[in-house]
């Protein structure tokens, strides 16, 4: 993300402290992670100590402060979708995208993590690719939906 588009999103709430959240979001869903200079950089611009700015951008998952992926891969790993095989599923995306839970592509392709419950456990298992759902997953059918995210 170059850092005009950090600016543009900043510009568009400077001296707002209390879109703070909004501008992380922003940020992250366009450049995928949080580097400490964007950090920085919204501390300064919206006038927030940045002891506060890292205690929102380490308290939400959804924030993250290493590079991640262009595509976000998450697989529930919850009771309901466990029972309903969960772990072959992981076990199929771990061998097709070749990293862990918690690990990233050299090529930046895929981010893997695995999540407790989302919530619609009679649609299990399930995994979500940049949110969006996929629902009823077979490990045969994990190859035919990651195909679809360059
Ligand atoms: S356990 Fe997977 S959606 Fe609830």
């Amino acid at each position: 993300m170059d850092n005009a588009k950090i600016e543009q999103i900043i510009n568009k709430h400077q001296g707002q402290a209390n879109a703070l959240i909004q501008v992380l979001l922003e940020i992250q869903s366009q450049n995928h992670w949080l580097p400490k200079e964007v950090i920085d950089q919204v501390s300064e611009k919206l006038d927030v100590p940045l002891s506060q700015v890292m205690q929102i951008a380490t308290f939400y998952k959804t924030f993250s402060l290493i590079p991640k992926a262009r595509n976000q891969v998450h697989v529930c790993t919850g009771s309901s979708c466990h029972v309903r095989g969960s772990t072959g599923i992981l076990d199929k995306v771990q061998d097709l995208v070749g990293i862990r839970p918690g690990e990233t592509d050299s090529e930046a392709r895929f981010s893997l993590e695995t999540i407790n419950c989302l919530g619609c456990c009679n649609l299990g298992p399930e995994i979500v690719v940049n949110g969006k759902h996929h629902a009823n997953m077979t490990p045969d059918r994990v190859e035919e939906v990651l195909k679809d995210y360059e």
